[in-house]
């Protein structure tokens, strides 16, 4: 099969086949109930505990912190739904949802649920970003003041920055942030799903800047698809959003997939164990690239910010970003345009939309994503590609202008 180069890694990864051996046999022989009171129940829960011991070690949490769910959607909705019932304001005529306070760059699987809450008589406030897509302090700290006339209940009380952003790969200062939210009284959570595996993070160090919970997904690092985890504080009591058996400490019931969580673990591990390598490898390459596309006369988004050091998101003037990943494909380059999780939606990146680029420019916005097996001769290969189609859809404009 002609397999195209793949430079969406952002969007999932290749299963790493140490990873795939690790889970084939649960799969297969060692079925069991982890709830199960015989070997083979005891074994599938051995096997959990040690993917926790390990999801736990890799962002430095206690393994007793560490909630598995279906994936990085499960925990954001989790969190927010979880935290928002528990925080319900009781006031004379109703119990309502409590103000919510959420970036305006978030994940739609943290800024959806926000939205449901508000549906149903909670409230959200946006905290936008500047121009190179980072949450500032100030603005932290007016989304978290009362509004005037305002009652005090409206203040928020949960708040959700993401770590890193999906699209452009900014990383937020949340050791900083956190502090201010922590004042506030309102409980904190970051979703880590893309800055997880390729930056150092430490829930030990955050929480104690006041960060409460952290969302992880497995299939951005190298792990199989339909696992994740919410870490969580566990002063922190959150309403289940699935009820039953009382599976992970009661708070996400159903039986365990145990070959994905026994994947997450050894995927946790053997990111954490390669960030270095991976991340310097992975800077050379995105450097390689975004040399060459300021040449062509790119705008590489967010490019003054820190950034993952895997994503480059850019776009050209007049150049349809979903066009340009179309020609793309045929030619052989798997990218993304705007975000992945809604490249079937035409509308321009609310991301960039919130840092202030014009629509125009937003639309033509495409992502590139390097991960493993990833070379320097494969991104020559792509500028040289891209700018055989750049010429192309420069020439069919020309002809139809
Ligand atoms: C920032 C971010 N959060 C959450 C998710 C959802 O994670 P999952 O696919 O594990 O549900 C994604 C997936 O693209 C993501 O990029």
């Amino acid at each position: 099969m002609f397999a195209p180069v793949y430079l969406d890694h952002n969007a999932t990864t290749p299963l790493a086949p140490s990873v795939l051996d690790a889970m084939l046999p649960f799969m297969g022989a060692r079925t069991g109930n982890a709830s199960s009171r015989h070997e083979y129940g005891r074994e599938a829960r051995r096997a959990i505990d040690e993917a926790r011991q390990r999801v736990a070690h890799a962002v430095g949490a206690h393994p007793t912190e560490v909630v598995f769910t279906s994936g990085g959607s499960e925990a954001n909705n989790l969190f927010i739904k979880g935290a928002a019932t528990a925080r319900r304001v009781f006031s004379r005529d109703s119990g309502r949802f409590p103000c919510i306070a959420i970036s305006a760059i978030e994940h739609p699987c943290v800024r959806e649920p926000a939205m449901q809450l508000a549906k149903a008589g909670g409230r959200v406030r946006e905290v936008g970003v500047d121009a190179m897509c980072r949450i500032t302090s100030a603005d932290l700290r007016a989304a978290l003041e009362p509004i005037e006339g305002d009652a005090p209940a409206h203040r928020p009380a949960v708040v959700s920055l993401m770590l890193a952003n999906n699209e452009t790969g900014v990383i937020q200062d949340i050791a900083e942030l956190a502090p201010l939210v922590a004042a506030s009284g309102a409980w904190l959570h970051s979703d880590a799903v893309q800055a997880f595996g390729k930056l150092p993070i430490n829930f030990r160090v955050l929480n104690a800047a006041g960060l409460n919970a952290l969302t992880l997904s497995s299939h951005k690092i190298g792990g199989p698809q339909g696992a994740g985890a919410l870490i969580l504080d566990k002063r922190v009591e959150l309403v289940p959003q699935i009820a039953g058996g009382g599976q992970e400490r009661g708070l996400r019931s159903g039986t365990e997939n145990v070959a994905a969580i026994v994947g997450f673990g050894l995927a946790a591990e053997l990111a954490q164990s390669t960030l270095e390598a991976r991340a310097k490898a992975q800077r050379a390459l995105r450097a390689q690239l975004e040399s060459t596309l300021h040449k062509q006369g790119a705008t590489v988004f967010a490019s003054a910010a820190e950034r993952l050091p895997n994503t480059t998101f850019f776009a050209f003037d007049h150049v349809d970003g979903e066009t340009l990943v179309g020609r793309l494909d045929r030619a052989g380059f798997a990218v993304a345009s705007g975000a992945a999780c809604s490249s079937s939606q035409p509308e321009a990146s609310r991301v960039l939309l919130a840092m202030g680029i014009t629509p125009a420019l937003a639309k033509g916005a495409v992502r590139v994503s390097v991960g493993h097996g990833n070379t320097t001769h494969q991104i020559d290969h792509f500028v040289t590609a891209l700018a055989a189609t750049l010429d192309e859809l420069r020439g069919l404009r020309a002809v139809c202008v």
